[in-house]
């Protein structure tokens, strides 16, 4: 029976000289909050995307002259069109619907016709949109976002996508029109996005914690929609005045500068990075910047049920892109089959058997897996399926690893954003486990950024619960191979 930290500690001492405290990153700088103040970005509050300035500051410090990039957990694009505007081609994989709704509707904005946008919404401020209600357009909800809105907001925020619908002619200006829209839903609703859960305020009557949670403000339909209009409006002014200074007296991208603009403009890939990575060509992608789920249970398909439901998911297909997305809630089942079948069908067995052994034989995680199933067994887990949630988060990495190894152009770089966990008090360095894999598939690990107070854990530390800071890391690897 293993109950030591050994094999972490190896680990630790092994990429001990690559773990650095970088000052430059400070959480704000990584996360989302980052974008507060930022065009575009700030418009859908989307908790897990990190700040376009640490994609800059990435892209700066690779030294990499512009090439492709790829983002293959995109969210909602801050690494593609951070990157764009330093001159990269960039590509994005994206599973949710949510982030590519997001990208799609930001790509629109910045060739929107501005004129005509600021006209109409002039006139929306006119209209009261529970007169233009219809039952044809009444919000999809599921299960789990029934009763999120006042009554009389639900009926005019259909009444505004029936609206939309009917009425505007300006196929782009539509869907920013409802992009406005899907970015206010948490607002207008009783909810507030929390981790793994909606949390429910107490004037639903939807509450069922024994603490009242009350979230605030809740705003009317018409205030946020408006606010979310103005601000659009301004944002979209603000970029049309910067481009005039190349010249162009209209205030929006003429058509010759599009050509130039959309040339950079992200391609962006809907389904599961497992499927779409395989299909990328070798030696293709000059620079991955991305950050996967972290291992911490938040089930995306939960917190952004609001925006899920708006865009016509249905019970059946949340469910499905739950099981798709790669595997950090315990609910999640194992992807082995599907991985093997997959491999089969694209005539690439061997790599698959590769990266199934590599897996195997990563003895950190081993020992953290071993005596996690130990604890299981004991009932010191507060759920049974942590142990699988773990091994099938490290198994589908080892995956997109490999591929992103495969595909990295020789001198290009990997810049990965995670945190460690740790559960039962057993820490998971995720940062090491997942740079020895890179290892395994003949990338090298320059740095191991960590953040906040970058103090790193000591091997003593390891396996004295909860009181080791966890680091959250920014990993930057590569192919060093000319
Ligand atoms: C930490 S977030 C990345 C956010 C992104 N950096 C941004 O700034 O918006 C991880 C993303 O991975 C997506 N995701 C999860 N599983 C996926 C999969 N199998 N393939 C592609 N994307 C996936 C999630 O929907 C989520 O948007």
């Amino acid at each position: 029976m293993i109950c030591s930290s050994s094999e972490r500690d190896i680990l630790f001492k092994k990429f001990a000289s690559k773990i650095v405290h970088n000052p430059y990153l400070d959480r704000t700088l990584v996360s989302f909050q980052g974008n507060k103040y930022a065009a575009f970005s700030s418009w859908f509050k989307y908790r897990e995307g990190f700040s376009e300035r640490l994609v800059t500051y990435i892209i700066e410090n690779s030294q990499l002259q512009p090439g492709i990039l790829l983002d293959p957990f995109s969210g909602v694009g801050s690494s593609l069109f951070a990157a764009a505007t330093l001159g990269w081609q960039t590509i994005g994989i994206e599973l949710l619907p949510v982030g590519c709704f997001a990208t799609q509707a930001r790509i629109i904005a910045q060739q929107i016709n501005f004129k005509l946008f600021q006209s109409i919404i002039y006139e929306l401020k006119k209209i009261n949109f529970i007169d233009y209600y219809d039952q044809s357009y009444a919000f999809n909800h599921l299960k789990i976002t029934q009763g999120a809105f006042p009554e009389v907001d639900e009926k005019k925020l259909v009444g505004y996508i029936y609206y939309c619908n009917k009425f505007i002619v300006d196929k782009d200006i539509r869907t920013l029109l409802l992009y406005a829209a899907f970015c206010i839903l948490e607002d207008i609703s009783y909810t507030r996005k929390d981790g793994q859960y909606l949390r429910w305020d107490y004037r639903s009557g939807r509450s069922k914690s024994k603490k009242q949670f009350n979230k605030g403000n809740i705003l009317t339909f018409e205030f946020a929609i408006n606010q979310k209009l103005k601000q659009i409006e301004l944002d979209l002014n603000g970029d049309a005045i910067q481009l005039d200074l190349f010249g162009d007296n209209i205030p929006f991208l003429s058509k010759d500068k599009s050509v130039n603009f959309q040339n950079i403009q992200p391609i962006i890939y809907q389904g599961s990075c497992l499927e779409n990575l395989p299909n990328l060509q070798s030696n293709s992608i000059d620079l991955i910047i991305t950050s996967p789920p972290y291992l911490n249970r938040y089930d995306y398909t939960r917190t952004y049920a609001l925006e899920l439901a708006f865009l016509g998911c249905h019970e059946e297909k949340v469910k499905h892109l739950r099981q798709t997305m790669l595997s950090c809630t315990v609910e999640n089942h194992d992807k082995h089959n599907y991985l093997e079948s997959l491999y089969c069908t694209i005539e690439r067995y061997s790599d698959f058997l590769k990266v199934h052994s590599t897996f195997e034989k990563q003895a950190a995680l081993q020992e953290v897996l071993e005596i996690l199933e130990i604890y299981r067994k004991q009932g010191k887990l507060n759920n049974k399926n942590i142990v699988r949630m773990i091994h099938n988060y490290f198994y589908e990495m080892c995956f997109v690893i490999y591929e992103s190894a495969r595909i990295l152009k020789p001198g290009g770089i990997i810049a990965m954003i995670n945190d460690n966990v740790r559960y039962a008090g057993e820490e998971i360095p995720v940062d090491l486990i997942l740079s020895d894999i890179a290892h395994s598939f003949g990338l090298t690990t320059r740095h191991i950024w960590t953040l906040g107070r970058g103090k790193g854990n000591s091997s003593q530390q390891m396996g004295n619960h909860g009181r080791s800071e966890l680091r959250k890391c920014v990993y930057i690897w590569e192919n060093s191979c000319c």
